[in-house]
C-alpha cells in the first residue's frame, strides 16, 4: 500500500488524493498556507490524516518564522493555528492534533527556536506513529465481530489514505482478511465526491482484498437479499451519548441496517471521541460547495443554477449503533456511561 503522508527531506508530501484512482501524484509542502489549501480541497481527507497533516503543518508554519522574538513567535504559531483549524469543521482529530501541538509548544516556548522546531516535529511524528498501532488494534478488536465469510458493507473512505495507514473500518478489514476470514467488502460509491468509488476500491485492491462497488441507493436492495453480514464505518466525530457524525449517508445506511438486523459497527480511535459534546446535535457539519453536487469531475450532470445542498456529513443516533469499536476495546451502550469509562482509561 502506498502511504497517504509522509515527511521528507523537512517536506510534508501528500498522496494527493483528488486525483486516485486514475493518477499517482505525489505533492510536496513546504508552508502550512498550502497545507490548509489541501485539506479544505481534500487532497488530503479523513479524520485521522487531516489531524496528522495539521500537526506536520503546525510544525511548517513555526519554521515558516522569520523574526528573532519569542512573544512575536508565539503570535505567529496562533495563526497557523487558527488557519490550520479553519479548514475542516466536522473532524474532531483535526483540533485534538491541533491541541497536542499547542501543547507542546507551550512545554518548550522559552527554548531555542531550533530545540522548538525539534520539539513540535517530534511530536507531529509521534501524532503520526500512533495513529498505524491505533489503527491496528482496531483492527484486532474488530476482527472479533467479523464472521467467516462476512460481506461487510462500508461507506465514503475509512481506509489507509484517511489515516496515517492501516485504516480504521478498512483496518478491521485488513485484520479479519489477514486471518484467513474470507470477507468482502462491499464499498458504497459515496457521492458527491465519490470517495468509496475512487479510493476504497482502490486501497483494497491494491491489497488483494475481495471488493465489490455499488452506487449509494443499492444498500437496501443488498440488505434485503440478505447479501450484507455487517456495516462498518468510520467516524468523525462521536458525542458522548455515542451519537456519531460520518460521512453523509451514513445514517440512512444505520436505519436500513437496523430494519433488516444487521449489525452496525463504527470503528474509529478515542481521539475522535468530543466526549464535551452531550449529543450529535451539538457537532458542526460542513456544508461544502455546490458544484460538488452538480457535476461529477468537473462535467455538469444538473441544471447549472439548480439549487441544491451538500452537507459532507450527517450524524447517526446512537440508538442504530451495535458497537463503538475504539483501540482500547469495542464499547457497548449505553455509550454515555461506558464511553467515558473507556476515555479515562
Ligand atoms: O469528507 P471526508 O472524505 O474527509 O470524510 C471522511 C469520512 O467520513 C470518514 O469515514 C471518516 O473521516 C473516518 S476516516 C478513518
Amino acid at each position: 500500500m502506498y502511504n497517504s503522508i509522509e515527511w521528507v527531506d523537512g517536506k510534508l508530501r501528500l498522496l494527493d488524493q483528488t486525483k486516485l484512482p486514475c493518477q499517482v501524484e505525489y505533492r510536496d509542502f513546504s508552508d502550512y498556507q498550502s497545507v490548509a489549501k489541501a485539506i479544505k480541497s481534500m487532497v488530503v481527507r479523513g479524520a485521522p490524516a487531516i489531524g496528522s497533516v495539521a500537526a506536520y503543518g503546525f510544525v511548517l508554519g513555526a519554521s515558516q518564522f522569520a523574526g528573532d522574538d519569542h512573544a512575536g513567535f508565539l503570535q505567529h504559531m496562533e495563526v497557523v493555528s487558527e488557519t490550520l483549524a479553519a479548514t475542516r469543521p466536522t473532524a474532531v482529530n483535526l483540533f485534538w492534533a491541533l491541541r497536542r501541538m499547542e501543547d507542546t509548544l507551550r512545554e518548550v516556548k522559552d527554548n531555542s527556536f531550533a530545540a522548538i522546531e525539534a520539539a513540535l516535529l517530534a511530536e507531529a511524528h509521534a501524532i503520526a506513529a500512533e495513529d498505524i498501532v491505533v489503527n491496528r488494534k482496531i483492527g484486532e478488536y474488530g476482527n472479533e465481530i467479523v464472521p467467516q465469510g462476512a460481506n461487510i458493507l462500508t461507506h465514503c473512505n475509512a481506509g489507509a489514505l484517511a489515516t496515517v495507514g492501516y485504516g480504521t473500518a478498512l483496518g478491521v478489514v485488513r485484520a479479519a482478511h489477514a486471518a484467513g476470514k474470507n470477507v468482502r467488502v462491499y464499498a458504497d460509491e459515496t457521492r458527491p465526491l465519490l470517495q468509496g468509488a475512487r479510493l476504497t476500491t482502490w486501497e483494497l485492491m491494491q491489497d488483494k482484498i475481495p471488493v465489490t462497488l455499488l452506487t449509494d441507493n443499492m444498500a437496501g436492495y443488498l440488505m434485503q437479499k440478505g447479501q450484507v453480514s455487517v456495516v462498518i464505518v468510520g467516524a468523525d466525530r462521536i458525542a458522548a451519548n455515542g451519537d456519531t457524525a460520518n460521512k453523509i449517508g451514513t445514517y440512512s445506511l444505520a436505519v436500513l441496517a437496523q430494519a433488516h438486523n444487521i449489525p452496525f459497527y463504527i470503528a474509529a480511535p478515542t481521539a475522535t471521541v468530543d466526549i464535551k459534546l452531550i449529543d450529535g446535535s451539538e457537532i458542526p457539519i460542513e456544508e461544502r460547495t455546490k458544484s460538488e453536487v452538480r457535476e461529477i469531475y468537473g462535467q455538469q450532470v444538473a441544471p447549472a443554477e439548480v439549487e441544491v445542498v451538500n452537507p459532507a456529513f450527517d450524524v447517526t443516533p446512537a440508538k442504530y449503533i451495535s458497537g463503538i469499536i475504539t483501540e482500547k476495546g469495542i464499547v457497548l451502550p449505553p455509550y454515555s456511561v461506558n464511553l467515558l469509562k473507556v476515555m479515562v482509561r
